[in-house]
């Protein structure tokens, strides 16, 4: 596969290698070292989940692969095209999309328009049936009149995804897409998920700390501590990992010890 520029525009999706790829990414804020040379991948399909303690620095990755802070050392190439250092519109609009831990909606502008904004970029008449499908699935069709500041937390997280839908993601970031989501709404999260990768392609990395939406959704998983990472590979494999369990419970623990469920209050 040929690496191009960002500048040239052109990403290239003919190749299954990974859609995504990221070497040695590091991150400072100041003297704090929040990302340590983070190297990942995530192929074209794929739903790839990263864990880790309160802390361990994921959703600073998922900032610093949108471009919302600068990575000091390090590499994220999207379909063989290098971003360097390309600002969070453009990464969007090759196909990098995110959600955010806590909604970031227009708070006076309907849902619709909330919707519609994101979908500015893309167009056609398998978008809007995708968007169609999304608002049904999550069941917050009803909402669409109603200003985003009027929803519950929930709600304004679903309409959130359902935004990022909009702009034809290739590679969809989710930072806890279900935190604050009510626990009968889960499960449409992952239908639509799933739905993604399988009807329009998509790859999904997603962060997440309800343990059981994370392990019956991803493909395969990271596991970040500290700003690094410290374990990779299927539920299984990392849900028995001495290190893993050490970073969630600070002592090593049985096998048969679930990761923790760490549940808290959204950001
Ligand atoms: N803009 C910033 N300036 C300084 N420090 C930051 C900044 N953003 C994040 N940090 C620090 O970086 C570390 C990682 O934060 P991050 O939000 O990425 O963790 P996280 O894994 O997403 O945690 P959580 O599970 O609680 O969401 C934390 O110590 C946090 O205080
Ligand atoms: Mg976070």
């Amino acid at each position: 596969m040929t690496k191009t520029t960002v500048e040239s525009q052109s990403v290239d999706a003919s190749s299954d290698r990974a859609i995504l790829q990221v070497d040695a990414l590091g991150v400072r804020f100041g003297a704090f070292q929040a990302l340590t040379d983070l190297t990942m991948e995530i192929r074209p399909g794929e739903i790839v989940g990263v864990i880790g303690p309160n802390g361990a620095g994921k959703s600073t990755l998922v900032n610093a692969l949108a471009g919302v802070v600068e990575a000091g050392t390090g590499s994220v190439v999207l379909g063989g095209c290098d971003l360097g250092q390309a600002r969070p519109v453009r990464r969007a609009r090759l196909g990098l999309v995110r959600t955010f831990q806590t909604a970031q909606l227009f708070g006076s502008l309907t849902v619709r328009a909330n919707i519609a904004l994101a979908a500015r970029s893309g167009s056609g008449k398998a978008l809007d049936a995708a968007i169609g499908h999304a608002l049904k699935v999550l069941r917050i069709e009803h909402t669409l009149d109603a200003t985003a500041d009027r929803l519950s937390g929930g709600q304004r997280k679903l309409v959130e995804l359902v935004r990022a839908l909009a702009c034809g993601p290739r590679v969809l970031l989710l930072d806890e897409p279900v935190a604050g989501v009510p626990m009968r709404d889960r499960a449409a999260v992952l239908d639509l998920m799933r739905h993604e990768v399988a009807e329009r392609g998509a790859s999904i990395l997603l962060i997440e700390h309800d343990m059981e939406f994370v392990s019956s959704v991803c493909d395969r998983l990271y596991v970040m501590n500290a700003g690094a990472l410290i374990a990779q590979g299927s539920w299984q494999e990392i849900s028995t990992n001495p290190a893993v369990l050490e970073a969630y419970l600070g002592a090593v623990s049985t096998p048969s010890t679930d990761v923790g469920d760490q549940k808290k209050e959204p950001k």
